[in-house]
């Protein structure tokens, strides 16, 4: 954010094209959240945050009941994305307060840039922490996009083969593509073309053929909800890939700040799935490949139970998934 513009990628039209939007208006936040021109969950909670700083300073004399008005509009964009309330609940809990418009308008703009400059340091710590499970000659695979576009900045799931790869580790990713939007394709092979980290971009389905030939060392993805006991909401797809995996005796490791960790939420069935639109299926890149007539089932995220992963990589360090009672939600930093 830069003056009150919002300053971000069009995801949207990457590989092909490397584009950065301003935006100015509340519609604006909501619609580059919800046609994914920024997604990936603490991303989405970063425009969040700016979108409702900005749409404060916007507001003739700000108060409680046009700042939720605000919140809930914001709120309903990704439902999944736990980053998103978290970072509103964040600014809001800063601002509620305070009654005077000036001082709301700032605290509301300093408490987002806060949040945000955190939420980077957070994912570089799971970089540092991650690191430690790779070793030389490992070939992970990923499901989806959880890097930097998907954050402020060095991912989650890719944090981790950032900082290894910057370490000399030689190392290899089986990139999944990521149907029905290609986030892996597109997103994920162009950030580890960027870092020179070798790679390829698989079909969804062949995950379980390169796993069963003994060629996958670890699974590593994000997260964009992860509840109390442990389970997990991922790009759909993610819970076959963690099955195949047990069964195959890969680990599975789910990079996530603490901002993606939904204490008050019981267990993953308790984690809204979006539902987006059946043309995201039954079209590749605007052209329909499916046969006319037909409808399709969009559920953007599947629910992994805790039982098939390995350990939970924060900025906190590494847990595995029953005891994540024993993070500290305060954190290094306020925003945890
Ligand atoms: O629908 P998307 O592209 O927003 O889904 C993104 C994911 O599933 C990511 O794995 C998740 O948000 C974690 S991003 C660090």
């Amino acid at each position: 954010m830069v003056g009150n513009t919002i300053h971000s990628i069009e995801q949207n039209k990457l590989p092909e094209e490397f584009k950065i939007i301003t935006i100015d208006s509340l519609e604006d936040v909501a619609n580059s959240i919800s046609t994914m021109i920024i997604r990936g969950a603490p991303a989405i909670g970063a425009m969040g945050v700016f979108g409702l700083a900005q749409a404060i300073h916007n507001m003739d004399k700000p108060n409680e009941e046009k700042i939720i008005k605000v919140r809930d509009i914001l709120f309903k964009t990704r439902p999944t994305a736990y980053d998103l309330q978290h970072g509103l609940d964040y600014v809001m809990s800063k601002i509620l307060s305070e009654s005077d418009p000036d001082a709301i308008k700032r605290i509301a703009r300093d408490s987002a840039q806060s949040y945000v400059d955190a939420s980077a340091e957070a994912c570089r710590k799971i970089g540092v922490y991650g690191d430690t499970l790779i070793k030389d000659g490992d070939k992970l695979l990923t499901h989806c996009n959880a890097g930097a576009l998907a954050t402020v900045d060095y991912g989650t799931a890719l944090s981790p083969m950032r900082i290894a790869h910057e370490n000399g580790k030689n190392i290899f990713v089986f990139v999944d593509e990521t149907r029905p939007r290609l986030q892996g394709a597109k997103l994920t092979a162009f950030e580890l073309h960027q870092e020179g980290i070798n790679h390829a971009v698989i079909a969804d389905n062949a995950a379980g053929f390169y796993m069963a030939r003994g060629e996958v060392d670890m699974v590593i993805t994000g997260t964009d909800r992860v509840a109390a006991n442990g389970d997990v909401a991922n790009k759909i797809g993610t819970y076959e890939k963690a099955v195949v995996a047990h069964e195959n005796g890969i680990p599975v490791y789910i990079a996530a700040p603490i901002s993606t960790i939904d204490f008050t939420c019981p267990t993953g069935n308790d984690i809204p799935i979006e539902e987006r639109d059946e043309n995201e299926v039954l079209d590749v890149n605007g052209l329909r490949v499916a046969s006319q007539g037909s409808s399709a089932l969009n559920p953007a995220f599947d629910v992994t139970p805790a039982k098939y992963i390995t350990g939970i990589i924060t900025e906190q360090g590494i847990f595995n998934p029953g005891e994540l009672k024993k993070i500290n939600q305060g954190g290094d930093s306020d925003i945890g």
